[in-house]
């Protein structure tokens, strides 16, 4: 199997160089890379990548993510999250390749708590998320050998993190403030990777199981329990650390004005992954636990 990876150094990029490797041969881009056009910016350059490499399976982790600064450039994340997507989406169906995706939880306006489920209307509240869905919309029209994981609150050792930065104030400061508000349950780079190798062999025997699907961590917390359980772990993990916040006060998104408004509600309801795939989702709690030792 000949494999097409753009957006190789992003935390779910980065892990999936490694889940994929099993599966067949990569061709790994990033937006600089030289031999192929790897740029979403460049749509007509990463049409071309696709043609000429004729790939089996596509896998896309690039993205504009940078949810604030969206909204103050929404052509340019349009570009990258909808537009070039769109436009691999069509080359991938010329060559009757598998496109795989990621979308996230930002499609939801974030109303009341149930769990979103796959056929629930999208409302979203943000460009980042009106780009994000755009992007499914134009894929799914195009290609229909398509794999979407929309999912949520993505973490991984390799870069920053929530986490990381919790840990860091946690040492700086007396006190934190982080918002009880907002619930969704962090998901590990290195999960989305695994779970995305699995299901690509998966569809190679069941063509007709293609289709989005919601794909996060199991468990649920708000951004303040997220914290709470960061700092925890670290002090069971490593005595030594120096921890100044013995308090982590919880305050309403309002306390933190943003430019993108987030979504409330984030809850992703998996069932539809897990009955398709034959998986079962791993709690939250086991994959932050495991990224903090690898970190600390
Ligand atoms: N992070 C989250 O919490 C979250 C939540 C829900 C869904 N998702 C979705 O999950 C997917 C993976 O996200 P992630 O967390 O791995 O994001 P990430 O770490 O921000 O990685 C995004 C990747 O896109 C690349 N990129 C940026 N501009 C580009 C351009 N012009 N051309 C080509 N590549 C470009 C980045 O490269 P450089 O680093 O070199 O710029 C990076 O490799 C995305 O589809 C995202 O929308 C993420």
């Amino acid at each position: 199997m000949n494999i097409l990876l753009f957006g190789k150094g992003g935390q779910v990029g980065w892990e999936l160089q490694r889940s994929l490797s099993v599966l067949g041969t990569i061709t790994a881009l990033d937006h600089d890379s030289t031999e192929h056009c790897g740029d979403f910016a460049n749509t007509a350059g990463v049409a071309e990548t696709v043609r000429t490499l004729r790939p089996d399976v596509i896998v896309n982790a690039a993205a504009h993510t940078a949810v604030d600064k969206a909204e103050s450039e929404a052509d340019f994340a349009r570009t990258l999250n909808a537009t070039t997507p769109g436009a691999i989406a069509l080359e991938a169906a010329k060559l009757g390749a598998w496109l795989v995706h990621y979308s996230t939880d930002y499609v939801f306006d974030g109303s009341g708590s149930r769990p979103w489920v796959e056929t629930d209307m999208p409302a979203p509240l943000s460009v980042y998320g009106r780009t994000k869905l755009e992007g499914e919309q134009l894929i799914a029209q195009a290609c229909p050998k398509h794999l979407i994981l929309r999912t949520s609150w993505v973490y991984a050792a390799r870069g920053g993190n929530f986490a990381k930065t919790m840990l860091r104030l946690a040492q700086e400061r007396d006190r934190l403030t982080v918002i009880d508000d907002q619930w969704g349950a962090p998901t590990g780079a290195d999960l989305l990777a695994d779970v995305t190798a699995h299901a690509l062999r998966h569809l190679q025997q069941r063509p007709q199981d293609a289709g989005l699907y919601h794909c996060v961590a199991a468990g649920e917390a708000n951004w303040n329990e997220y914290a709470k359980f960061v700092i925890a772990k670290a002090q069971q993990a490593q005595p030594a650390i120096k921890i100044k916040a013995n308090e982590v006060a919880p305050v309403p998104t309002s306390a933190f004005p943003t430019p993108a408004v987030r979504p409330h509600n984030s809850r992703l309801h998996t069932g539809k992954l897990q009955a398709t795939f034959g998986l079962q989702m791993p709690h939250w709690q086991a994959g932050v636990a495991r990224m903090l030792a690898e970190i600390l």
